[in-house]
């Protein structure tokens, strides 16, 4: 008599079956939680994100893969689902699988505003409000858990929106995002001085530039942070391509490329959740693996980063 596993793994054969192990031992663990700074609310370190993937396969009519994703994030644990007006139909599509699936209730639902633009250009107020009145309608849900500032488009203009929209109860979080370190002078005036919630920033194992003043200033402040391009959109797949997981990565737990790079950023006290982004379900449950089981300490964290700078650049 052969279980399901074993069944599986007889039908996919020695290597597929080697790297499913992984993924269930992975999932079948509980995913880590990190308190949100500004209130204690607990939240799953590993959620997803949505730009290129949300928007490229509602183009295509890939519901299908997209509505397995969602299931699974939910199912394993996962919560937080980073999306914004700007990916194209991500916030319609996303809204409307978690209706079908009876899920709106089990996701954080993280969106953002911006009608100005990256860079100097001046927000229309009546324009943001509308765009955040749409966000709602095609979210589906009548509170939205964070709506943040995209990529710094006039602060002085929307963000008063976001802290009206809080006051209100319309919204429980607020926030704003950068992936440019260009505006990472920027964004730290804005954490100085704005009562924010959080901050979405770019952070992977091979884009390090934030913990040097954005992180520490993040716990200083009490700000939580949502880590966007974990996987430098993918590239630091194709650094490691044809490489096994070194060895020594079993001592945190790590068992695929995924988890080894989302464990890095996992074990920076200031990172609330990552947000990485994928088209699979099967990826899904992997990345939720790296939120789950032990995590490097700095000495191992150092160790990590050294393994990937000898690597030659994607
Ligand atoms: N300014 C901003 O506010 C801002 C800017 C950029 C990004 N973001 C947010 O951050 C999210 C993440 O960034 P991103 O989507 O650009 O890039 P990313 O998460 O760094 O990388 C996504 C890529 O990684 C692949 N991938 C995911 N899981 C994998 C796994 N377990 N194994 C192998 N490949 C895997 C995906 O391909 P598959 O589909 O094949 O899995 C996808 O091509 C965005 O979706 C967005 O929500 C915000």
């Amino acid at each position: 008599m052969i279980n399901r596993r074993q069944c599986l793994e007889l039908a996919l054969g020695a290597g597929a079956a080697l790297t499913l192990n992984a993924r269930l031992f992975a999932a079948q663990q509980s995913v880590l939680q990190r308190a949100i700074p500004s209130t204690g609310e607990m939240l799953p370190i590993i959620g997803l994100g949505s730009s290129a993937t949300f928007s490229a396969a509602a183009r295509s009519d890939e519901l299908d893969g997209l509505r397995e994703v969602m299931k699974s994030l939910v199912e394993h644990g996962g919560k937080v689902l980073d999306t914004a007006p700007g990916y194209g139909a991500s916030e319609q599509v996303s809204g409307q699988i978690a209706r079908e699936l009876g899920i709106a209730n089990r996701i954080f639902w993280a969106t953002k505003v911006n009608v100005a633009g990256r860079g100097a250009a001046k927000a229309d107020p009546a324009a943001a409000a509308a765009q955040i009145e749409d966000s709602f309608r095609k979210l589906g849900v009548s509170k939205i858990d964070l709506i943040q500032v995209h990529n710094m488009g006039d602060v002085a203009t929307q963000l008063p929106i976001l802290k009206d929209l809080k006051k209100q109860g319309r919204i429980r979080y607020i926030g704003v995002t950068t992936t440019s370190p260009d505006q990472y002078a920027a964004i730290e005036q804005v954490m100085r001085n704005e009562p924010l919630d959080f901050v979405g920033l770019d952070y992977a194992i091979d884009n390090r530039d934030v913990e040097q003043r954005l992180l520490p200033l993040a716990m200083e402040r009490k700000i939580g942070v949502l880590v966007y391009l974990p996987f430098g959109r993918s590239s630091l797949f194709r650094r490691v391509a044809g490489r096994s997981v070194p060895d020594w990565a079993k001592e945190f737990d790590a068992t695929t490329w995924a988890q080894f790079f989302l464990k890095y950023l996992a074990g920076h006290p200031a990172v609330t959740a990552i947000t990485p982004s994928t088209t699979k379900a099967a990826n899904m449950i992997d990345n939720l693996g790296g939120g789950s089981g032990r995590l490097p300490d700095a000495a191992m964290r150092r160790r990590m980063v050294e393994y990937v700078d000898s690597l030659p650049a994607a």
